[in-house]
């Protein structure tokens, strides 16, 4: 038996500004209850002019530490996840560490690893495997590490991608014997395929995406992650057999967002995947008929035709759906509905968001984990939920900033899309927070940035 390691406590960061997702669906000449209802989106986060991936990434971090009462020498590596860097060579964890390091002094992190991992949305749940698996192994050198997922999902303007726009940053402490989550690494499951559903080239600052093709990646690579994951259990005696359900020992669960009708596709396939071969099965097709052939289709043809979609809406209708929903995955769109995605962000948000709305006693129960990144890679992993656990989540505030945020007009979203206001130019003007306040423009700093704690 392997040491006892996981998540001890999490930080969010949201932006301050959000664009209201029906008045944007109006603007675009959509019907809103597309949006709302169709993608279920309300409000998705936009950042201001002095913001980007680092000042986020940063913002989590400090507000991770200073919850905990931690210095710099208590931390081994911060470790960011990201797939919207700012720069194609310096990692986003180096700025950090030079913007922490105005709060805690120059030099004080000096003793930290500090890399930066990049897998689409999938990212910061490597990062944290990676982390995980070196302080299990006993290499680290100071007891909390950090994995900071941090991004500003960005399409074009007009796009179909442009609703399910978003950003956001949190910051996860990772140790020895923790306090939210303990990892059980025995059990995760990976399901990878290099495939072109969505990516941006480095050039670009949009995402180049094929929408219904990248919805169809996102279910395969699930259910080979998934398929992985329960062979895993088979293994080590947990199901008995591969014709178990192995959703029955998962009791809540987070996916990855880039809009919550995606978490409810996702987890509506899952169940259809695992409930095939249970007795209630026959009952279920009874009611709503029999799922589609998948003759002559690929994997993401079949999940992307309108035979199997249809299926699946009339199977997210029954009793059976709506139950397991409401008990396992409901409460992680809470948050999700009004943040858009925030790529690597998504999933951790998710858990959070389940964390600060939930009123029964999580204490020992397994939290499953949906994780995707196009390009394509899913991770199905697990944690059970420590007994400690509401100590940490009594300050946690996602919530509460949530609330706090100002609404922007689609003009002003449109400006700062496209870059039209200057640094210090912002909404809201930056008070207590990270800023990026200048880009170099000597031969030797040219599009280098800096960045300043504003008091
Ligand atoms: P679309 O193709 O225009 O939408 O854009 P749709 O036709 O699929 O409709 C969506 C839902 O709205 C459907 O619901 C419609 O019926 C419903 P369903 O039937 O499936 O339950 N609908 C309505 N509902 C109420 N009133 C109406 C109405 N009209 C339709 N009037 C799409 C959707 C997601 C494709 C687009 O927004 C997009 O391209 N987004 C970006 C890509 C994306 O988010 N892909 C998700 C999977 S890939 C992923 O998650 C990775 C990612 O995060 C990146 C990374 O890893 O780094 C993106």
């Amino acid at each position: 038996m392997g040491k006892t390691v996981g998540i001890d406590d999490m930080a969010a960061y949201l932006p301050k500004l959000y664009v209201d997702a029906e008045e944007l669906a109006k603007e675009r000449n959509i019907p809103p209850s597309k949006i709302t209802k169709g993608l279920g989106l309300e409000k998705l986060a936009i950042p201001d002019a002095h913001e980007d991936a680092a000042t986020m990434a940063a913002m989590a971090t400090l507000e991770l530490m200073e919850k905990n009462d931690l210095s710099p020498k208590d931390i081994d590596f911060i470790e960011i996840a990201t797939e919207t860097s700012p720069d194609a060579s310096k990692p986003i964890s180096c700025y950090v560490q030079g913007m922490l390091e105005q709060i805690y002094g120059r030099g004080s992190f000096d003793h930290v690893g500090a890399p930066e991992t990049k897998f689409a949305c999938v990212g910061a749940t490597y990062a944290l495997i990676d982390r995980l698996a070196y302080i299990a192994s006993g290499w680290n050198k100071a007891e909390y590490s950090i994995v900071v997922a941090t991004d500003i999902a960005r399409y074009r303007l007009n796009s179909s991608g442009e609703p399910t726009q978003g950003a956001a940053a949190i910051a996860l402490l990772l140790k020895e014997n923790p306090r939210l989550l303990a990892y059980e690494p025995e059990f995760t499951g990976f399901g990878t395929i290099d495939d072109r559903d969505f990516f941006r080239p480095v050039e670009s600052k949009t995402a180049v995406v094929d929408g219904q093709y990248s919805i169809g990646c996102y279910l395969r690579d699930m259910r080979i992650a998934a398929d992985a994951y329960k062979r895993n259990m088979v293994k080590l005696g947990v199901l008995k057999s591969l014709r178990e359900s192995v959703v029955e020992k998962i009791n809540l669960a987070a996916f990855h967002t880039p809009f919550p009708k995606m978490a409810q596709y996702a987890f509506a396939s899952f169940l259809i995947h695992d409930w095939r071969s249970l007795p209630k099965w026959k009952k279920i097709i009874e009611k709503i008929g029999p799922e589609p052939s998948r003759e002559g289709l690929s994997d993401v043809e079949f999940y992307i035709s309108e035979e199997y979609k249809n299926f699946r809406r009339k199977f997210m209708k029954t009793e059976e759906f709506q139950s397991e929903y409401k008990s396992k995955i409901e409460n992680s769109l809470i948050a999700l509905r009004q943040i858009g995605n925030s790529y690597t962000a998504s999933v951790w948000l998710g858990v959070e968001s389940h964390f600060e709305t939930r009123n029964d006693d999580l204490a020992g129960k397994r939290f499953g984990i949906g994780s995707y990144g196009s390009g394509s890679s899913a991770i199905v992993c697990s944690f059970i939920v420590q007994p400690e656990y509401k100590e940490v989540v009594k300050k946690m505030d996602l919530m509460r900033k949530l609330d706090e945020r100002q609404r922007i007009p689609i003009d002003v979203y449109e400006d700062l899309h496209e870059g039209r206001l200057k640094l210090h130019e912002s909404v809201i003007p930056p008070k207590n927070e990270f800023a990026l306040v200048s880009f170099g423009n000597k031969s030797y700093d040219c599009g280098y940035r800096y960045y300043r704690y504003i008091t």
